[in-house]
């Protein structure tokens, strides 16, 4: 699903983001990225939404080769991509709901699968009663909950998230996790940039280690699973 080949990126003579990096992730995977802060993970990410360009090598996205496509394609191939950072913006004039059926006029579905699908989707977050609030009348962690609600709403083929839980405390960063688990769990591969060395301890997920550039390290999924839980928390909103 996403397969980097020799991959660098150079922003100036000074600054290698990037150094011959090679790695595959297949469809279906949780891989977190991480790596301390300067390491490269953004960078990596935009590279996957071609935000940017690699100056040497090949990205393979969904199938397709990213240095080849054409730019008219971009917005059919980031609409298969949810996108989740730490800088989230909601629009703080438009309500909850808004914000969110906003994502979807670009599709064309009616005014009625719009609050289905954005209802299904706060209900993932556990915010459906909030849906007629202002992002301000929100705290921080509910207002992340949103824009993960927002890059889950179309169910994408992949997530890609870059610090997701940056700005939220131990729980919510556990919340947050099992939002983005079960939406794997559903189908969604799944690639989440974090420093946070305890959250990815604790879930015994494929790992993928950068620092200054490279990939240090490469650790695959560890047999012991994430404790079962009951019933998925998502409704079926398609
Ligand atoms: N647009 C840019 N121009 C120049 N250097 C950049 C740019 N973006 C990132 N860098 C540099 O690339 C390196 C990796 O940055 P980044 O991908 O943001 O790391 P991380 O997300 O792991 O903290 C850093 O040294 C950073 O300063
Ligand atoms: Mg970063």
């Amino acid at each position: 699903m996403i397969h980097f080949y020799h991959v660098t990126k150079r922003f100036d003579a000074y600054s290698t983001a990037l150094h011959d990096v090679t790695f595959h992730i297949e469809k279906g995977e949780f891989v977190f990225l991480t790596g301390p802060s300067g390491a490269g993970k953004s960078t990596l990410l935009k590279l996957i939404l071609r935000q940017m360009r690699p100056t040497e090598g090949q990205i393979v996205v969904n199938g397709r080769n990213l240095n080849a496509m054409k730019r008219s394609h971009l917005p059919y191939f980031r609409r298969e991509i949810g996108m989740v950072f730490q800088d989230f913006k909601l629009i703080e004039r438009m309500t909850i709901f808004e914000n969110l059926s906003f994502i979807l006029t670009a599709i064309g579905l009616s005014a009625k699968e719009h609050k289905k699908k954005a209802y299904g989707a706060l209900r993932a977050v556990n915010l459906q009663h909030k849906i007629n609030y202002y992002p301000l009348q929100l705290s921080g962690g509910e207002q992340q909950r949103v824009a993960i609600a927002r890059a889950l709403i179309n169910d994408p083929l992949m997530l890609i998230a870059d610090e997701p839980t940056g700005n939220l405390d131990p729980d919510l960063a556990q919340e947050v996790l099992e939002i983005f688990s079960d939406a794997n769990l559903r189908g969604s591969t799944v690639l989440l940039a974090t420093h946070d060395r305890d959250l990815i301890q604790r879930s015994h997920r494929r790992v993928i280690a950068l620092d200054h550039g490279r990939i240090v390290d490469e650790k695959p999924a560890t047999a012991e699973k994430p404790a079962a839980r009951g019933e998925s928390m998502f409704v079926n909103w398609s």
